[in-house]
Formats: C-alpha cells, sequence, structure tokens
C-alpha cells in the first residue's frame, strides 16, 4: 500500500489515476479546486488545492502530510492550457500558464523532497506533455511552460544521484479528457481567425479520437510499482507516443516545422 498525493483527482488524467490506484488499495490524497467535484471513494481523501496560490498550496501540502504521515508518491498532474496566437500573448497570460503548470508544480516538488528527505525515501511524478518536444500551433505559453517543466524535471535527475528519492517524467499525447472544455481561449484578429479556428478543429478532432486516460492511470501505476522507473516516458496513441518522437529526433528543423504544419492542417 503506498501513500499519494495527487493533484487534478477530479479530471482526466488525474480521476482515472486517483480511481486505479483507490481501487487497488492504496491510500490517495487527491485534490480539486472544489472538492465537491472529487468522487467519493474509499481510500480517496479529499483535498482542496489551488495551482494558483503558492501559500494555500503549502498549506494543502502541509494538512495532507500531516494527515498520511508521509508519502510514498506525489504526483504533480493538475493544469490547463491556454489556446490563441502567441503574437497576442500578454505577459500576464502567459505568467498565469507558468504559475498553473510550472511554478505551483516546482513548489510542490520542493515541498515533496522537503517531506521525502525526512522519509528517506519517495517518488515524485511530474505529468509534463509531449507539447513539450512536439509543439501544438496555437499553444505557444503551454508548449514553453510543459518544456520548461520537463527540463527542469530532467535537471533534478542529473542531480539526485545517491538519493532514494526518484524523479519521473511523465508525457502524455492526446488523451481524451475535458482539457480542451476549460481551456483559455485568448485575443486574436481575422489574419489568424481561419487558421487558428482549422487548427482547433485539429486539435478537438484529435483529442476526441484519442486514448482514455485509463492508459495513463495504469502506466503511472507501473511506474509506482517498478524497482528501477525510466526517467521519462511517454503515453498515447503509437502514432504520437512512439513515432513521432522517434522520427522527430533525427530531422533537421525546417523538416520538423512542416510535418507538424501539416499534421495540423496548417
Ligand atoms: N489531455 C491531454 O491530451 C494531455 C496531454 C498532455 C498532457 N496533459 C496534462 O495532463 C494533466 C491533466 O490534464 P487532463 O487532460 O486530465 O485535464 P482535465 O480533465 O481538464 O483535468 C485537469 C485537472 O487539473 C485540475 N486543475 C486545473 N486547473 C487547476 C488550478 N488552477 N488549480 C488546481 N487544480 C487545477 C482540475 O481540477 P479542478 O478543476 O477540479 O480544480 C482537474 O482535476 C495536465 O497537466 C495536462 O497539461 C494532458
Amino acid at each position: 500500500m503506498k501513500r499519494v498525493f495527487l493533484t487534478g483527482a477530479s479530471s482526466g488524467i488525474g480521476l482515472a489515476t486517483a480511481t486505479l490506484l483507490a481501487e487497488r488499495g492504496d491510500e490517495v490524497w487527491g485534490t480539486s479546486r472544489d472538492i465537491a467535484r472529487l468522487p467519493p471513494l474509499p481510500h480517496l481523501h479529499p483535498v482542496r488545492l489551488d495551482l494558483g496560490d503558492l501559500h494555500s498550496l503549502g498549506q494543502s501540502f502541509a494538512a495532507a502530510l500531516n494527515d498520511a504521515g508521509h508519502f510514498d508518491v506525489v504526483i504533480n498532474n493538475a493544469g490547463s492550457g491556454h489556446f490563441g496566437p502567441g503574437e497576442f500573448l500578454t505577459v500576464d497570460a502567459v505568467r498565469q500558464q507558468f504559475q498553473t503548470v510550472v511554478f505551483a508544480h516546482i513548489e510542490l516538488c520542493r515541498l515533496a523532497f522537503a517531506a521525502m528527505r525526512v522519509h528517506g525515501s519517495g517518488r515524485i511524478i511530474n505529468v509534463t506533455s509531449l507539447a513539450s518536444r512536439l509543439p501544438v500551433p496555437f499553444m505557444g505559453a503551454y508548449n514553453a511552460a510543459k518544456a520548461a517543466m520537463a527540463s527542469f524535471t530532467m535537471s533534478l535527475q542529473l542531480e539526485l544521484e545517491g538519493s532514494d528519492i526518484r524523479i519521473i517524467d511523465v508525457q502524455p499525447g492526446d488523451i481524451c479528457t475535458e482539457f480542451n472544455d476549460v481551456i483559455a481561449k485568448t485575443e486574436m484578429d481575422d489574419r489568424y481567425a481561419a487558421r487558428v479556428e482549422k487548427t482547433w478543429r485539429a486539435v478537438d478532432r484529435n483529442m476526441k479520437a484519442a486514448p482514455k486516460p485509463d492508459l495513463v492511470a495504469r502506466r503511472i501505476a507501473k511506474l509506482i510499482d517498478a524497482a528501477n522507473p525510466p526517467p521519462r516516458v511517454t503515453v498515447g496513441d503509437t502514432l504520437q507516443s512512439i513515432i513521432a518522437p522517434i522520427i522527430f529526433r533525427l530531422l533537421p528543423q525546417r523538416v520538423r516545422i512542416w510535418g507538424l504544419k501539416k499534421y495540423y492542417g496548417l
């Protein structure tokens, strides 16, 4: 039985992970901004947490830690995105995107490390995105934020030699969740309208046809159980999560951009 702290347990990947782990008997402290959104499951302990407020995030984590005693696993999953042309992104919008999926995630890593140092071991799982390597058009702030978090995670992997704390980067491709329903659409003008609309249709179609979040939940459960987990995994359909990253690595930048534009119909 593991003690797990999991952000964003009310929906999508987090909900599937909370359900799978709780059903197999792990104790899960799962978060939402509104705990009424969390399902009443045995072994699932509701925690209110808002990524927008680092102070309250610290308080939420401390209260859960006090309740749990220690955490074997901390999963940085909660997040949301922005959609719109990078040309019009304000610094405030970018800051808000980084607050949600970089600053809050880094703060939770820091808190998790402190708790795991006391306990002597632990595993941190950061859910970033394949978009950190294969950017989605009109999601500049999100792509950049996920790339920052992937790079931060890899930096820690360089530094953690000799410790019994592991940090793992989980990079999903498209997964069918509520992510697009709550995406923040940013400002644009007529020069972009048609292409933004075309890309949105492709992005939404891909997500609706994508694997269900249980796929990611099962991979996360495996990472929790593995004696020697890989530092980074991709999860999704075969094209996005296996073929595209391998081919992408070998291509010159000009061809990568051409390929991504073709993929999104631009
Ligand atoms: N779906 C995909 O295709 C995909 C692909 C790659 C990576 N990801 C990443 O996977 C993670 C989970 O996304 P999902 O697809 O499962 O999306 P989702 O269904 O929209 O779930 C997002 C979760 O994050 C929580 N959340 C969102 N904003 C928050 C905030 N400001 N403060 C606290 N909690 C917040 C939500 O909780 P409440 O609203 O209840 O507070 C919800 O539980 C995200 O980090 C996302 O970037 C998703």
